[in-house]
């Protein structure tokens, strides 16, 4: 074709673009906030090019091919809400909590939190690392590609920062995205128990300035045995001040007032929620603040109250679900139970649940505009899963069926033979 001077040719529309990887085949795709059947997903540079229609799509012998084989393709799952940086475990702790002995009275008695920090404390970086690793590898094989980690088992300037460095670290070696929380305020540490004012001072006045070079958001454990409201209300403000948005351990054990507190201060997520008032609850949905709950949680502690997740929904709150990966209260990283518990629990449907690990835990990480969609231009982060619908991805519960995970377009992880999603 012969292009005359000064006319430049009409461009076509989409432009064309060549495809690195399609994915074919699967029975379903849900794209974060609903399902479509048998689109076909197509990704160039490391982010979705198109999903259903794939005008445009320059797709060649170069282009690489992924079979969904008839299984359920999702957005990445986000794990919102976890404290997978810690040494030792805590099975003695629920040995005791079987024979019946409570949480508080385990805590009141020197373990608890305090049990952790002393391991962490005597880990040094690179132990610390080594120990998470394989928490973060279990992650992805359950279909995570993003996942929130606080520090919070240190409880001291040096093994705080440690915790965070170490965030940074895995952050960059591993194929999952991390976000860090700043959690220093998890409790008081015991040392420091008749002198919990000058410990908050350490808290605000040289931890979370120096956190602030590592972390995105500041927590703080508002409860009868960490902190009050209004030390709550000194460390998140202290945090909002060096640029660390607040988030909230928030009416886990007891009913606190954690959640409006939240609200007030414009927290990201307000998490836990077991004891959450109806106040609460109308404040988070005015706050536009997401309630990440944890089934997990009550569930290890034999606790039987469970939060309000359908009232939550009913106001309006965008409720996401995460494991809350810890050695005390939930010593799993399997993000696809929660989708189970949060139906038989917490009596969400499956579009619920499935929106609580994708869109929802995406806004909880402050990561909405690149992660939690399968939408053109978003993050190529995404897991296939041998399941033949979503309505199948918590219903077969226990063992995650995980066939492939995929991180800006490249696959990172495929399930190996003997497998149950082989
Ligand atoms: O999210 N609630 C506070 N923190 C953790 C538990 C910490 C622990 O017991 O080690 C939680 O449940
Ligand atoms: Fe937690």
């Amino acid at each position: 074709m012969v292009i005359p001077l000064g006319i430049t040719p009409p461009t076509p529309y989409p432009a064309p673009m060549h495809i690195d990887l399609l994915i074919e085949n699967a029975a379903e795709v849900f794209d974060g906030e609903a399902v479509w059947p048998h689109a076909p997903i197509a990704i160039a540079g490391g982010r979705i090019a198109a999903v259903g229609d794939l005008a445009g799509c320059v797709i060649d012998a170069d282009t690489g091919r992924l079979d969904a084989e008839g299984g359920l393709v999702t957005p990445g799952l986000i794990d919102a809400h976890t404290h997978l940086v810690f040494a030792g475990d805590r099975a003695d702790e629920y040995a005791l909590r079987a024979a019946g002995k409570s949480y508080l009275d385990i805590a009141a008695a020197g373990g608890g939190i305090a049990a952790t920090v002393r391991a962490t404390r005597a880990a040094d970086l690179a132990t610390l690392m080594a120990l998470a690793r394989p928490r973060l590898d279990r992650l992805l094989a359950c279909g995570v590609t993003t996942a929130e980690v606080k520090s919070g088992y240190g409880l001291d300037f040096t093994t705080e920062i440690r915790i965070l460095e170490a965030i940074r670290r895995l952050d960059a070696e591993h194929p999952i995205d991390l976000v860090a929380t700043f959690l220093g305020a998890h409790t008081v540490p015991p040392e420091r128990r008749h002198d919990r004012a000058g410990y908050l001072d350490e808290v605000v006045e040289q931890m979370i300035p120096a956190a602030a070079q590592l972390a995105t958001f500041c927590d703080v454990f508002v409860e009868k045995s960490a902190f009050t409201l209004e030390e709550g209300e000194r460390v998140l403000r202290a945090g909002l001040a060096h640029g660390l948005r607040p988030k909230i351990h928030a009416d886990q054990l007891s009913a606190g007032g954690g959640a409006e507190l939240g609200a007030r201060l414009g927290a990201v997520s307000a998490d836990h929620l077991e004891h959450i008032s109806d106040a609460g609850i109308q404040a988070l949905a005015a706050a536009g603040t997401v309630a990440v709950l944890l089934p997990g949680a009550g569930i290890f502690l034999g606790d039987d109250h469970r939060a309000p997740a359908r009232r939550l929904v009913e106001a309006g709150v965008p409720v996401a679900l995460s494991t809350d990966c810890n050695p005390g209260t939930c010593h799993t990283e399997n993000l696809p139970l929660m989708l189970t518990l949060g139906m038989s629990r917490l009596g969400l449907s499956p579009i619920e649940v499935l929106k609580a690990v994708t869109l929802h835990a995406a806004q909880a990480v402050g990561r909405e505009a690149t992660a939690g969609r399968i939408l053109p231009g978003r993050c190529a982060d995404l897991a296939v899963f041998s399941v033949p619908s979503h309505r199948h991805l918590p219903y077969r519960f226990g063992l995650p069926p995980t066939r492939h995970v995929i991180k800006n377009g490249r696959v990172v992880f495929t399930a190996g033979a003997g497998s149950w999603a082989h």
